[in-house]
């Protein structure tokens, strides 16, 4: 029998010219990917249909316990955690994770890729955004799509096609744009026919994603008649549209403009006034990327309602004196909305957030993965206006914490315990973490498409060596610190979960 899957379709160096160009060999190591034929090849690191593999001696990491065990994985599924599990027959592969955490893989509830957004679109595609969410152990993520025109159906159709390079799990959210009953009766069909059960309204970017009062308030009562999640970007658009004029007026024109324009104040006003908009409606509502003081207090004084605040890697760790660089291409890195705050505010909302982490408001780590090039934000060098809103989403030093990467987003989203948990029965969406190895995170080792990375030179502590989608290895690093991300080329997931959807899909 002939073995296609022995052909190695492509090897190619991923971000080759930023690799080459400007960064030596690093003790990372150099990044690569491969393409796997669906059948399964020892060249990748082995799997396939029917696969076992036997993980030993690690120590497995839930959000609800640690404990020493082994964990077996038949075609995708853990089927059995314990200790000391015996290999049975040759056909078992083994992975030793002696003095490692096994983890489950991380879930992302928050990304854009390949979005048309303020003139360009955003660098990652699915291909490149699910190659570097795989090497960083995020193993499913949730997207947004964007209405085309207002338009659900058509919208829906063109991220399917966005999504037709796809590498990994993938769900979508949608946003409303606009509102009409055309809009409303296509909400519908989005719930009942293809499991988007959320839906997020902008309150800011006046004059293109925007939505009015009106709308909004239409949006909150149709989510609560579909049991839909409503979901919040909340900033005062009008507001920030004067903060802006503001700024201009006054010659300021930087990336610095980008944050005094739009101060913590708008978003907590506007937090505020969408918690009081679904109190009134008497439907949950999730506020994406909570960055401020101010929203988070708004968020704290919900009484007796359920409130989601969802805040993003980039609030919790980065403080807005880089807006202030004088290096416009490391200043317009730090552009996002809402914008980086003050120091202060990323403590604040570490603390808050591990002080709730077991209370009915739940909050967990999104990324808002939203990424542009220098190039692309250059685009705002004489006008901070113009420059592209978006930072990637790196979590690496957040790989640890099981709960905010993976199991809240699960369980929010309806997907847990088949994601979010290493349980008997869940998909083997698995991490092996080395506690010992360090890492140092940067445009060259991101895996993105981008040449900027807002986390460049950070140093972390724990770095994986070895993830598990389902029946496959998909990232592996051996002991002379050569990465390869391996791609298998199949059609393989398309699941549905309580009323959800997700896909996976890479043909090669
Ligand atoms: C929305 O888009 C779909 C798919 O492209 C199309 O069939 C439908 O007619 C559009 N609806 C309206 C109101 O334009
Ligand atoms: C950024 O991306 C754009 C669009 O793909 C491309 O034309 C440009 O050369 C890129 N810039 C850099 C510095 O990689």
């Amino acid at each position: 029998m002939t073995t296609p899957s022995r052909r190695l379709l492509l090897l190619l160096p991923l971000l080759a010219v930023a690799v080459a160009a400007s960064h030596p060999a690093h003790e990372v190591g150099v990044l690569r990917w491969q393409f796997c034929a669906a059948e399964g090849d020892a060249g990748c690191g082995g799997g396939g249909d029917g696969a076992r593999i036997l993980i030993k001696g690690g120590t497995v990491v839930n959000a609800h316990r640690a404990e020493e065990a082994d964990v077996y994985i038949e075609d995708g599924v853990v089927v059995a955690i314990r200790p000391n599990i015996p290999v049975g027959d040759d056909n078992v592969r083994v992975i030793d994770a002696t003095g490692n955490y096994v983890m489950p893989g991380g879930i992302d509830p928050h990304t854009h890729l390949a979005m048309e957004f303020m003139g360009t679109v955003t660098i990652d595609d699915f291909f490149s955004g699910h190659a570097a969410a795989l090497a960083g152990g995020t193993m499913m993520h949730i997207d947004f799509v964007i209405p085309v025109n207002g338009n659900l159906t058509a919208g829906l159709e063109s991220y399917k096609q966005k999504a037709a390079n796809a590498a990994m799990d993938y769900g979508f959210h949608m946003a409303i744009t606009k509102w009409n009953d055309e809009v409303a009766r296509e909400m519908e069909v989005m719930v009942k026919e293809h499991g988007i059960n959320y839906f997020k309204f902008f309150m800011a970017y006046k004059g293109s994603l925007m939505v009015t009062d009106d709308l909004l308030l239409q949006g909150l009562q149709k989510c609560k008649s579909l049991g839909a999640l409503a979901m919040v970007h909340a900033e005062n658009g009008d507001a920030v549209a004067e903060g802006q004029q503001r700024m201009i007026d006054l010659g300021i024109t930087g990336p610095e403009g980008h944050a005094l324009s739009r101060p913590p104040i708008l978003e907590g006003e506007a937090t505020a006034w969408a918690i009081r908009l679904a109190k009134f409606i008497n439907t949950p509502l999730y506020v994406v990327h909570v960055m401020s003081v101010d929203a988070m207090e708004e968020i704290a004084k919900r009484e007796g309602q359920r409130i989601i605040g969802e805040p993003v890697v980039s609030g919790l760790v980065l403080d807005d004196s880089w807006l202030w660089n004088p290096d416009f291409t490391i200043a317009s890195k730090y552009v996002m909305s809402p914008p980086i705050r003050e120091a202060g505010h990323g403590d604040a909302l570490v603390a808050y957030s591990k002080m709730w982490s077991q209370s009915p408001l739940k909050i967990l780590v999104g990324t808002d993965h939203c990424t542009f090039n220098s190039t692309q934000k250059a685009f705002g060098s004489d006008d901070f206006r113009k420059i592209p809103n978006g930072v990637n989403g790196d979590r690496q030093d957040f790989c640890h914490h099981v709960r905010v990467t993976s199991t809240e987003c699960a369980k929010i989203f309806n997907i847990y315990p088949r994601k979010g948990a290493i349980l008997e029965g869940s998909d083997a969406d698995i991490i092996i973490l080395n506690p010992e190895r360090s890492f140092v995170m940067g445009a060259h080792t991101h895996h993105s498409r981008s040449n900027t990375n807002v986390y460049e030179g950070r140093k972390g502590k724990a770095s994986s060596s070895s993830h598990i989608k389902q029946q496959y290895l998909v990232w592996n690093s051996n002991p002379t610190s050569e990465y390869i991300l391996f791609i298998w080329c199949r059609e393989w997931w398309k699941s549905r979960y309580q009323g959800g959807e997700w896909y996976g899909r890479m043909v090669c």
